[in-house]
């Protein structure tokens, strides 16, 4: 009969049907590389502990490194009718050395191997998505550096509220995109914890240096409690989380340009390389890969959900429900890993049609600059607002808008008003009058374009 790593305890083999079903080797191969870095460590922490001979230590460890060049060779390599990589493994390590490949796995359990596994997995993996983010953040920034000071409304209740730089709409998307950076980097700290020495549950009885074997893997820290160790994926919860919400703003992302891109609006183009064609309507180009993108944010959090309701209500200790931790995850790193690249793909090569943008941004969205105009002459913002409400009824009704207005005209509305209304109310104008460094004033903006190119200089430490 087949051998399995617990095989001893039973007369018959498994049912293949019920066999079948638990194998997670065809997903957790993924974690190959990481399994046979922790086992490094441990069969070093066992001969440290005294619990391994030198021969047998240096055999593993020398089986082990042959078994990850194979591996890293030839990924191909790394699959069979195994139950988990960590059975692979293992199968492996004993057909290389024999007997001593057997010692590997003193004081140790599968439990607190698939989760330093998971742990090491994703601390070497976010950092690639960060790295995708930053590239996202630059094609925002470099697109904000292009449009110079070029205007477009902005839009509350997707109506035109008050007119912006094009600028400071490409950064408010890059600002979302950094939180974004900063949240996987939470994650990758909660995965940052030492879960060997955990045991199945109970912790182990080998006099194991957990302190030195965080160390040898990276980690910063031991986890606390054995228990809650083999049991926890809270780790993987925050991953998932992390990448639920970039893909919501990346859908968000997908969702302007779309709209933007679009006949009504024209704000910018769509390169051809970012579009395709429709099979009936010769006329038609579609934003495809965003629309895959903004559809995709469906598929992330459908598996932060998914997996929750998997964590939700298990009993302390390992279950193997937990298995279903990795197909989600994997998913979901591969799906925004996707969704990212083809981001910045699609707005780096966005075009702006600047007079598209800055004709939509004058008119009647200037009303509260008028509004402020009459504070700024002493009348209270209440009065202010009833004015040019009345104003603006006035010129709906003439289909006209605050540029065609005369002095004279103006002063009909209120006597406040003075030569110099006309200049002062007009798109570039009202930027400029907004003050605060969040702002989008010309000046608030070129810092901030400056403070992201610095953001990204750094590293992105924040
Ligand atoms: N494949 C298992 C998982 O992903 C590994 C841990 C198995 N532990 C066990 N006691 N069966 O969770």
């Amino acid at each position: 009969m087949t051998q399995h790593l617990w095989s001893g305890r039973f007369d018959s083999a498994p049912d293949p049907a019920a066999f079948d079903f638990g194998v997670s080797f065809p997903f957790d191969r993924r974690l190959f590389e990481d399994d046979v870095t922790g086992s490094l460590a441990w069969a070093d922490a066992l001969a440290r502990a005294g619990v391994l001979d030198a021969a047998d230590a240096g055999a593993i460890a020398g089986g082990l490194r042959a078994i990850l060049e194979q591996g890293r060779s030839d990924p191909a390599w790394v699959s069979g009718d195994d139950e988990d990589v960590h059975s692979f493994v293992e199968r492996q390590l004993v057909a290389r050395i024999g007997d001593a490949g057997r010692r590997l796995h003193t004081g140790r359990s599968r439990n607190e191997q698939v989760s330093v596994d998971l742990r090491l997995y994703l601390r070497r993996r976010i950092p690639l998505l960060q790295q995708k983010l930053r590239a996202a953040v630059a094609a925002f920034a470099d697109q904000a550096e292009r449009a110079g000071d070029a205007l477009m409304p902005s839009y509350t209740h997707m109506r035109r509220a008050m007119p912006v730089l094009v600028s400071h709409f490409l950064l408010s998307h890059a600002a979302a995109l950094r939180r974004d950076h900063a949240r996987l980097e939470h994650a990758r700290e909660e995965a940052d914890a030492l879960p060997l020495g955990s045991g199945a549950i109970a912790g182990t009885g080998y006099p194991v240096d957990t302190a030195a074997l965080a160390t040898a893997l990276g980690f910063s820290r031991v986890v606390l409690n054995s228990m809650d160790a083999s049991s926890d994926r809270d780790f993987a919860v925050s991953f998932l989380h992390a990448v639920s919400l970039c893909m919501v703003h990346l859908s968000r992302i997908a969702e302007d340009f779309i709209l933007m891109t679009g006949e009504e609006f024209s704000f910018f183009e769509l390169a051809d390389s970012s579009a395709t064609g429709s099979s009936m309507m010769p006329q038609k180009k579609n934003p495809d890969p965003l629309e895959l993108v903004r559809g995709k944010a469906g598929r992330a959090i459908g598996h932060l959900t998914g997996f929750l309701v998997t964590m939700k209500g298990l009993p302390t200790g390992y279950n193997k429900d937990l298995q279903e931790d990795k197909e989600p995850l994997f998913d979901a790193e591969d799906t925004l890993a996707v969704s990212l690249d083809a981001t910045a793909a699609v707005v780096g090569k966005l075009t702006l049609h600047p007079e598209r943008t800055g004709g939509a941004a004058s008119g009647l969205l200037l009303a509260t600059d008028v509004a402020d105009y009459l504070v700024a002459r002493g009348l209270p913002f209440r009065q202010a607002h009833e004015v040019v409400g009345a104003l603006v009824r006035r010129l709906l009704a003439e289909g006209r808008d605050f540029e065609a207005l005369s002095v004279a005209e103006w002063r009909e509305s209120s006597d406040l008003f003075g030569d110099d209304v006309k200049a002062k109310v007009t798109a570039a104008a009202s930027v400029r009058a907004r003050t605060t460094p969040q702002s989008t004033h010309p000046d608030a903006v070129g810092a901030a374009l400056a403070e992201t190119r610095t953001w990204l200089a750094q590293g992105s430490a924040v």
